[in-house]
């Protein structure tokens, strides 16, 4: 494949370390990594930067709850993204977390070059501090006397800080939305930014005490002071290419898409671009702001994140069926449902049987007829023109489709050759030409053009779905990586290579059957319990694969107990009814565990007992916990300690 000698640069947003990565994070991660990869097809050198946000308010006292550095909870933390961006394939070139040095050090670096040149300056300021989304509001921003991006309470601070001179650029900014028609894509969120920007644009405080948020990047020019957030973030679009001098000769300046969610669009397109106008820097050429998923109808919380968990649904549908899902099912601008329903419907209608049967007909029939050899073109027909032109226009359409980061339209185009070739199959019908001598030479053409669709699908899937892509590949038995043909590859039809031999393979894309997808969906109810892990279901006494996080763990309350009272459930084999005493209160709490052990045994013994599980009935009796203990070869043992601690002592 020819390299073109161009650049190209792509970002998502750098994610809060302390968030657990969700569908929506990687929603944009698999979007920036579509585009990536299909820019390398066309031969350009690309850059594609993801990372973590790992200062400000929300991490600091995450780790002050957790009695950690700051530093070590984000060293740990940072990951969990980095793991699930291999999981899903994602092909970052680089991963920038902004406690990095080689981050700070830029930020220090154009910190101390805008407050020389008067860029920042020293005020004392009164104004609406939402301390969630960790930004200032002046009182008209606000509505109903709420933060104005998330709703919540704001709350009056008066403070000294450092200002960035912002508002001077207010009519420049406008001026440059206005003349750049695709600065801000979709042109929607374009207006709300222009909208935005019709009221007086303040100057944007930068700094934040040390005494109230000591966990930033400290000011160069005041010790007493740490970087805004944002201020900080923002900068790690260039601080990975390195200093001022090194970012303009890289060739990847400006960054040709910045990747966001709707919710950050305005710090993107305000903050960001003011700041990149006082260093000299050129704008991105492009802001793009997503719409949100909700999960099922609802908006993702962490009740709901149980089934949606992005290692789970991979393990569960594997990671080129959410790549695919996520790209094909909403327009890249707007709002989307995760329902699985919706996935399975994907899953079963376009992968297993438009693309996975295409594909498994056509190598079975090489097989059979051509003994697994793909041959070369002999007699041509009249059906096959169609075909060829629609592959042809389905490349050119896709390209320019790219360019409006039109995800579903692409798979739509794409799926449009998927439909046309099972059409041709269908009109030449194969299994007819097979009975006659002069029919077997046009099925050769027919067969030819059959895998060479294929070899174009799997070229133009691959961005989307590189394992499936390649897996196409290598079962039309060509050696040469998708990586290595390019987009240049299906400029002309016919580069499948006569004598290759098919890779018979297991089904790409199996059909989710009916009862399993029955079992999913009632796993997957979101007003009652949450679903249980599937894994977790079928092996009950292996180590999980699924890995909670130190909060997650933290969130269960466990103390310890001394039982007071115990006697048998009536009419229950297994419950034996308990009294606890864990220091500030008594709790009755039913235990299955009438089989292991005899009433008497038990009064007087310390267990350890969740003690913030919400309370249940069994056989109508009320339980307000749960004792911890193992069982092994059916056999029941309380958990407990080698010495004794006094009531009511947390237990991690
Ligand atoms: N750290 C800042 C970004 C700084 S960029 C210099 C941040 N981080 S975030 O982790 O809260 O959000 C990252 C991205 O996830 C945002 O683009 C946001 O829109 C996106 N999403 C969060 N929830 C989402 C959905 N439910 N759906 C889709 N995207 C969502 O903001």
């Amino acid at each position: 494949m020819q390299k073109n000698g161009k650049k190209f640069f792509i970002t998502t947003p750098i994610y809060y370390v302390n968030d657990v990565p969700h569908i929506g994070h990687a929603y944009t991660t698999i979007a920036a990594d579509v585009v990536s990869r299909y820019k390398k097809l066309e031969g350009y050198e690309v850059f594609f930067l993801t990372g973590t946000d790992e200062h400000g308010q929300k991490v600091h006292q995450a780790a002050k709850d957790l009695g950690l550095d700051a530093q070590v909870h984000v060293d740990k933390l940072n990951t969990r993204f980095k793991e699930l961006w291999v999981r899903f394939n994602i092909c970052n070139d680089d991963f920038i977390r902004t406690t990095e040095e080689r981050h700070k050090v830029i930020v220090l670096d154009i910190l101390k070059r805008l407050f020389d040149k008067g860029e920042i300056y020293k005020a004392s300021y009164e104004g609406w501090y939402c301390t969630p989304d960790e930004r200032f509001w002046t009182e008209k921003d606000l509505v109903n006397g709420n933060c104005p991006e998330c709703g919540r309470k704001v709350e009056k601070i008066t403070e000294t800080n450092y200002f960035f001179k912002m508002g001077q650029y207010q009519d420049w900014l406008i001026e440059h939305i206005k003349n750049n028609e695709n600065f801000i894509q979709p042109a929607s969120r374009k207006n709300e930014v222009l909208g935005f920007l019709s009221k007086p644009l303040e100057d944007l405080c930068i700094s934040r005490p040390k005494d109230r948020m000591p966990w930033g990047i400290p000011l160069p020019f005041d010790d007493d002071y740490v970087t805004y957030v944002w201020f900080d973030a923002l900068i790690n679009y260039i601080s990975t290419l390195g200093t001022l001098d090194k970012i303009k000769a890289s060739g990847f300046w400006p960054a040709d898409h910045h990747l966001v969610g709707k919710d950050i669009l305005t710090t993107h397109a305000v903050y960001w671009s003011t700041m990149l106008k006082s260093m000299g820097l050129p704008l991105a050429k492009n802001l793009f702001a997503h719409g949100w998923w909700t999960v099922n109808g609802q908006k993702m919380s962490k009740s709901l994140f149980n089934v949606v968990e992005p290692n789970h649904l991979i393990d569960q549908f594997g990671v080129d069926t959410i790549r695919y899902f996520l790209m094909r099912e909403v327009p890249f601008g707007l709002d989307g449902d995760f329902s699985h329903k919706a996935l399975i419907g994907r899953r079963n209608s376009d992968l297993a049987n438009n693309l996975g049967n295409l594909l498994n007909r056509t190598t079975n029939m090489i097989q059979k007829y051509f003994e697994g050899t793909i041959p070369a073109p002999a007699t041509s027909g009249e059906e096959d023109e169609p075909l060829l032109s629609k592959a042809q226009e389905t490349v050119t359409r896709v390209r320019t489709l790219y360019n409006d980061l039109a995800y579903n339209k692409i798979l739509t185009e794409i799926w449009e050759l998927v439909d046309a070739t099972n059409q041709y199959i269908v009109k030449t019908g194969p299994w007819n030409l097979a009975k006659s001598d002069e029919g077997k030479e046009r099925l050769k053409t027919v067969m030819h053009h059959c895998a060479e669709s294929l070899r174009t699908l799997a070229i133009l899937l691959y961005p989307f779905m590189p394992e499936s892509a390649a897996a196409m590949n290598q079962q039309l038995g060509i050696d040469t990586p998708i990586e290595e043909q390019g987009m240049e590859s299906v400029e002309k039809w016919g580069g499948v290579k006569p004598g290759s031999k098919i890779q018979a393979s297991s089904q790409l894309f199996p059909r989710i059957e009916d009862k399993e997808a029955d079992k999913i969906l009632q796993g997957t109810q979101v007003s009652g319990e949450p679903a249980k892990p599937q894994a977790a279901e079928k092996k009950q006494d292996e180590v999980s694969s699924e890995q909670v996080t130190i909060e997650d763990f933290m969130k269960i309350d466990l103390r310890t107990g001394k039982i007071l009272e115990a006697e048998k459930v009536k009419k229950s084999k297994k419950l034996i009814k308990l009294k606890v005493d864990i220091g500030s209160e008594t709790r009755q709490v039913l235990a299955g565990i009438a089989e292991a052990y005899e009433p008497d045994q038990l009064i007087g013994r310390t267990i350890i007992l969740v003690a913030n599980l919400k309370p249940a009935k069994l056989m109508g009796i009320e339980s307000q916990g749960m004792i911890l203990a193992g069982s092994a070869d059916g056999k029941i043992i309380l958990g407990g300690f080698d010495q004794e601690l006094p009531l009511g002592v947390r237990v991690r």
